[in-house]
């Protein structure tokens, strides 16, 4: 028997402009661009390995080491165009092996909770997507890839790239101007770092597809958030980038997550992600930055109530004494604080 196989990983990204409102549901397109951390490969990623031969019949997939299905339109899609790409280059030379003829068995390993609010579906998209076309050899571009990973799940085009990426929303009808592109790779800005609180990592209530066609359809905030809010904040958030401006860039990604939420709540009936326990954490965010008059720390929600905290390497220990103080207290953990100086801290804290 003979296989062709190719591996990848994709790691997760997190949003800090968030992607909420499709313009275009069968092609996925967004009604707003959005903006993403890429996080490193060695934290939460997506490991696949994608094969195909000419005894494959059937494409199959196992997530996690148990068989799912390949059967949602999404994922037919994405395997629709790459099958397509392929076609063409073996049309153009036929002593390539006929790959698009053949079933595809499709290996994906996730290191994190899936589907937690932890954008599993955008690691998982994007190493399905990669995986296959490198196993299909498409000269095609990590931009013009990422078209394709959108189809299976907008965040996905994101984790196409490393480091800092923009999601263009684009134009066209046919979306071919929706694409991911790199902003600024990881060593731009390797300073900053993301922390995840994991507040409940069992599977979300409301999805982020049913989730957002809701806030589309009911919210009049969503309306505001896309024609005025979310245009400005996208330039000011790549100048902040581009500039490593921690500060500002503190400031958008909490109020683009608060926005975000704010719609999710106008929604009819309302959606709720963030729980007491995430509303505990945003406090608490904001309670030492103005302990220590400056921004220490960003936090960030998606659609689920774990949080993802952005801070820089310099004040992890500043910020990790009053977390493990105020949550469980994490054995090892040496705070570098007085008893002082905490206690100074939960008074701004509870008051
Ligand atoms: C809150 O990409 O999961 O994480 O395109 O329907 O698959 P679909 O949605 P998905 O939505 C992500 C929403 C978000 C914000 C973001 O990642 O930008």
């Amino acid at each position: 028997m003979v296989y062709y196989i190719a591996s990848t990983t994709a790691p997760v990204n997190i949003a800090t402009l968030k992607y909420w409102g499709k313009r275009d549901k069968a092609l996925n397109l967004p009604t707003n661009s959005s903006i993403s951390v890429t996080l490193s490969q060695d934290d939460l990623r997506t490991l696949t390995s994608a094969a195909t031969g000419p005894e494959l019949r059937q494409d199959k997939l196992w997530l996690n080491g148990k068989e799912e299905s390949l059967a949602s339109e999404r994922t037919q899609q994405c395997l629709k165009e790459l099958r397509t790409l392929r076609k063409q280059l073996e049309d153009e030379d036929s002593s390539l092996p006929k790959f698009s003829m053949w079933g595809l068995h499709i290996v994906s390993q996730n290191n994190f909770p899936t589907a937690a609010g932890l954008a599993s579906s955008a690691a998982g998209f994007a190493a399905l997507v990669v995986a296959i076309a490198r196993l299909y050899q498409l000269p095609q571009s990590m931009s013009e890839l990422s078209e394709i990973a959108r189809q299976g799940s907008g965040s996905a085009c994101r984790s196409l790239f490393g480091g800092y990426v923009a999601w263009e929303m684009g134009k066209e009808a046919d979306g071919s101007d929706s694409k991911a592109v790199e902003i600024s790779p990881m060593e731009h800005w390797p300073q900053l770092k993301a922390a995840i609180l994991v507040v409940n990592a069992s599977k979300k209530d409301t999805s982020s597809t049913s989730g957002m066609q809701l806030t589309v359809k009911t919210s009049e905030l969503f309306q505001e958030r896309v024609k005025t809010v979310v245009p400005q904040r996208f330039i000011h958030m790549k100048e902040a980038i581009e500039n490593k401006n921690w500060s500002r860039f503190s400031e958008l990604t909490m109020k683009d997550s608060n926005s975000f939420h704010a719609t999710c709540l106008d929604s009819y009936p309302p959606i709720f992600y963030m729980n007491d326990t995430s509303k505990k954490i945003v406090r608490l965010c904001h309670a030492i930055n103005d302990f220590y008059g400056t921004y220490v720390v960003a936090y960030t929600f998606d659609a689920g109530p774990n949080a993802v905290l952005y801070y820089l390497q310099e004040n992890e220990a500043k910020l990790f004494a009053f977390i493990y103080k105020l949550f469980d207290k994490v054995p090892g953990w040496e705070t570098k604080f007085s008893e002082q100086d905490l206690q100074k801290f939960l008074e701004v804290y509870e008051n």
